[in-house]
């Protein structure tokens, strides 16, 4: 990253959040409830401006590289569609396997060449630390969009967002999180960024898949109430939030595994009866079947407009590393 030196002569239209600009997104832990109430103004505004003009200007100029080393549908578009609504253009690197990487290059070195054709790189990889790892060789800002089962801040900041804009708030909120903990980097991530919030966490998943111990003592002395089941219904009816992940099969060693607890929860209409009238469910997708198509229409689902604002969330990120916010 670089040290985020303006310069005297801003060209017009340039406004500089030093917080932000020129800055590497690397883990929620880097945040702090101010940095979070502008992004969650800054994506507000976003929101406005699609909705009135669809495209616009503010990055114009600016090119984006999306480097992504594992599959991704709505974490690579959406960061497509916020470049280029903001104005600006994007390198897309979807397949590495084709690339140089299959020639044994280092992430490093990748990062070092794509760095003199872009202004900023989103990164996708499959080993934790691999976006630090990154960030370390590259001056310019390095976003990670998931380093395997490690984080995946700029979900978790949508997510936060998603829960403001639906519920009104985040202080004083129940928050239920359900399927793969162990694995899930986007509820690592949520979990440690929601510490900032006066919230109550509820883990349920199985056996082994819980949340790794070193977060929920990282959670926990951050003055956090957290409560850990396998027993989805003894905590439902006092949830605000019920966020739903896929189980990571992608991660499991064994097979036979996955197989054990693949299916070990799967939000139904039926269930959902037992849950409050004024509570969302959310999944940051995609979905195996942890929540049933028949619950689609329900108005507490919220997970495809949670996607929607990703997008304002990430058009945020970037006008703000970018300087342009
Ligand atoms: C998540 C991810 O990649 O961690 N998806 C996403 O970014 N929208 C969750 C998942 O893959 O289950």
């Amino acid at each position: 990253m670089t040290t985020g030196l303006a310069t005297e002569h801003l060209p017009f239209g340039e406004k500089r959040d030093p917080q932000f600009f020129g800055k590497d997104i690397l883990s929620v832990k880097q945040f702090d409830r101010e940095h979070l109430e502008t992004i969650f103004s800054v994506a507000h505004e976003m929101q406005g401006m699609v909705q009135r003009v669809g495209t616009f200007d503010l990055l114009k100029g600016k090119v984006l590289t999306n480097l992504f080393y594992e599959p991704s549908t709505r974490t690579s578009s959406s960061f497509v569609a916020a470049i280029e609504r903001l104005g600006g253009s994007v390198i897309q690197i979807n397949n590495v396997t084709f690339s140089s990487v299959s020639k044994g290059e280092t992430l490093g070195d990748t990062v070092k060449t794509l760095e003199c054709y872009s202004d900023a790189i989103v990164l996708r990889h499959p080993e934790k630390g691999s976006a630090a790892e990154a960030a370390a060789a590259a001056d310019k800002p390095i976003i990670n969009a998931g380093d395997g089962p490690g984080e995946h801040p700029t979900q978790a900041l949508l997510d936060a967002y998603t829960i403001v804009e639906e519920m009104g708030r985040l202080d004083g909120l129940t928050v239920t999180m359900v399927g793969d903990l162990k694995y899930g980097r986007t509820v690592h991530s949520l979990a440690r960024l929601l510490t900032m919030y006066g919230v109550t966490i509820n883990y349920v998943s199985p056996q082994i898949l819980r949340m790794p111990s070193e977060i929920v003592e990282e959670i926990g002395a951050g003055g956090i109430e957290q409560t850990e089941t396998t027993d989805l219904e003894s905590v439902l009816a006092q949830t605000d939030v019920l966020y739903v992940t896929r189980i990571q099969k992608e991660r499991f060693e064994e097979p036979t595994d996955y197989d054990r607890v693949k299916d070990s929860y799967v939000i139904t209409p039926e269930i959902m009866k037992g849950a409050k009238e004024d509570m969302i469910v959310m999944h940051p997708l995609p979905r195996v079947g942890e929540i049933a198509p028949e619950f689609d229409d329900d108005p507490r689902a919220a997970y495809f407009r949670q996607m929607e604002y990703g997008m304002y969330v990430r058009m945020a990120l970037l006008a703000l590393v970018l300087g342009r916010a």
